[in-house]
């Protein structure tokens, strides 16, 4: 399998266009994936743009893979929002979550999807991954017993992990106010892209960062396109990210003069 990267574009927030995914497409596709939000940029997919994949995937004869691990983690209501590609539309879909995000629980390694559809190729899709899932290793029972358990401490789980991405999302809007960077704020998810000037390659700027103490990845490594993005976690404890930010905007000031 090879991924093949199409572009998003910004103009204040991120969209996802057909003509991107034109760009990307060649007669050996077999799906497209969309990640909703989207890691790293934290945007959700519109009802419209959400409209586009399916149309453009059932016109084109492929699957669409919707990696909606993050959705439950958005900083804003948005009436544009679509809500879920899990729908029964003209594209097979096949949409993904798990205990990962959701509950913060990576380690237990329980993920779910929700197969959707035409029927025919929801039951020809349903009959293949039960031989894939029995081809192989498959869910540890103890935390399939422990699901329903794991499920219930969701709330609290995800309330505390919520609220610390506010308030780093915060405390980085407030350390880059005025600066020569721009927030390119997120919709939701876990982490935020910010906008730099692109003076310094992106590598080298991270390297130095890095001798500052600063742990941020360059845009290059999500394939954002040129130099001038670094992409900040939002999951760090909030004395970290506070400490972090501050270093973060000495660091341009410095760069600036
Ligand atoms: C978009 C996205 N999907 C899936 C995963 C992995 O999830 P899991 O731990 O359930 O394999 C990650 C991990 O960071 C992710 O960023």
């Amino acid at each position: 399998v090879r991924a093949v990267p199409y572009d998003l574009r910004w103009d204040g927030e991120w969209h996802l266009t057909e003509s991107a995914l034109r760009a990307a497409v060649t007669p050996r596709a077999r799906a497209v994936v969309v990640v909703h939000p989207n890691n790293p940029t934290g945007s959700f997919l519109k009802e419209d743009e959400a409209g586009v994949v399916v149309g453009f995937a059932a016109a084109a004869g492929l699957a669409v893979v919707s990696d909606e691990v993050f959705a439950d983690y958005a900083f804003a209501p948005d009436p544009r929002r679509a809500p879920t590609l899990a729908l029964d539309g003209p594209a097979l879909a096949f949409t993904l979550g798990g205990l990962s995000k959701s509950c913060g629980l990576p380690q237990l390694k329980l993920g779910w999807m929700a197969v959707t559809g035409p029927s025919d190729l929801v039951r020809e899709a349903l009959a293949r991954l039960e031989i894939v899932a029995d081809t192989y290793l498959s869910v540890a029972t103890p935390v399939q017993r422990a699901l329903p358990r794991l499920l219930a401490l969701r709330p609290s789980l995800h309330a505390a992990i919520a609220e610390r991405l506010r308030l780093n999302l915060d405390a980085l809007r407030r350390a880059l106010a005025g600066s020569a960077a721009t927030l390119l704020t997120p919709e939701g998810g876990w982490s935020a892209v910010v906008r730099v000037p692109s003076t310094v390659p992106d590598e080298e700027r991270v390297t130095r960062l890095l001798d500052d103490g600063v742990l941020v990845h360059p845009g290059f490594f999500f394939e954002l396109p040129g130099d001038g993005h670094l992409v900040l976690s939002l999951l760090p404890a909030p004395e970290i990210v506070a400490d972090g930010v501050r270093r973060l905007r000495e660091h341009l000031d410095r760069e600036a003069t």
